[in-house]
């Protein structure tokens, strides 16, 4: 019922020497039965856009302000990553939340802010290695889910992004059971607040050290419709395992 979402988060990397790995992910899967988004640096929204005009891969950005426009140095609004061709927009990363301070309350902006310039908002929620220790896990993305996410969110405009912070970059990931628990109770939430249709349409993606050589153990856990990566969205021979590993999913 829900599509299957591979999204690549390539972070703080690349330039435009590195559209030819975006080029050759493209091409690699021209006949996708999945959704397979691209979030490159700001920079790389407009070229990338008309390198992959010709291919099904969405583009999508990795922060966006709360504002359309004004006073904001340095900032990106909606509508701009809108008008570059970007599909989508990460919100509420947890290295936005640790290295900039976001709070649940602003990336409910953002990700309303997104809306309303008709992209996808790719919500992230995630406890802390000290959080999951202290048997807070489930209180803290309940705090994060019911902040975070706007009450215009649709299957169709949001995918919520669980991404324990333990598990980023580290090459730990969580355990199956683990993604497990924390899924399906995304998922009761969701449609406790908008009830069955919305609450069973938004896709729910894990990130964190998704590589090759765990992407389909990951993939077979229910309510996982697919996976935030980073590290391993940066090359094609990295980032076509685990597209092909969630195709054949079921
Ligand atoms: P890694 O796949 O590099 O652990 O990053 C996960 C992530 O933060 C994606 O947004």
């Amino acid at each position: 019922m829900r599509r299957k979402l591979a999204a690549g988060n390539w972070k703080m990397n690349g330039t435009r020497a590195s559209l030819g790995e975006a080029r050759a992910i493209a091409d690699a899967h021209p006949d996708l039965a999945l959704d397979l988004l691209l979030c490159p640096p700001a920079t790389l929204l407009s070229a990338a856009h008309d390198l992959l005009a010709d291919t099904s891969v969405l583009l999508g950005a990795q922060d966006c302000h709360c504002e359309n426009s004004g006073a904001h140095t340095g900032d990106l609004s909606a509508p701009m990553l809108a008008d570059v061709g970007a599909r989508a927009v990460i919100v509420g990363h947890s290295e936005r939340r640790e290295n900039h301070e976001e709070t649940s309350e602003l990336v409910r902006a953002k990700a309303r802010a997104a809306h309303d310039a008709g992209l996808m908002a790719v919500i992230c929620l995630g406890e802390s290695l000290a959080q999951r220790e202290a048997a807070n896990t489930l209180d803290i993305i309940a705090g994060q889910l019911s902040t975070s996410v706007p009450d215009t969110a649709t299957g169709e405009n949001t995918v919520i992004a669980y991404e324990p912070i333990w598990a980023i970059g580290t090459g730990l990931t969580a355990s199956t059971a683990q993604i497990g628990e924390v899924h399906d109770f995304i998922r009761a939430r969701l449609e406790r607040r908008f009830g069955s249709g919305v609450g069973l349409s938004i896709r729910l993606l894990y990130g964190g050290s998704v590589k090759p050589a765990n992407a389909a153990e990951i993939f077979a856990v229910p309510n996982v419709d697919g996976a935030l990566v980073g590290g391993a969205s940066l090359t094609q021979a990295d980032f076509s395992p685990i597209v092909q590993a969630l195709e054949a999913s079921s």
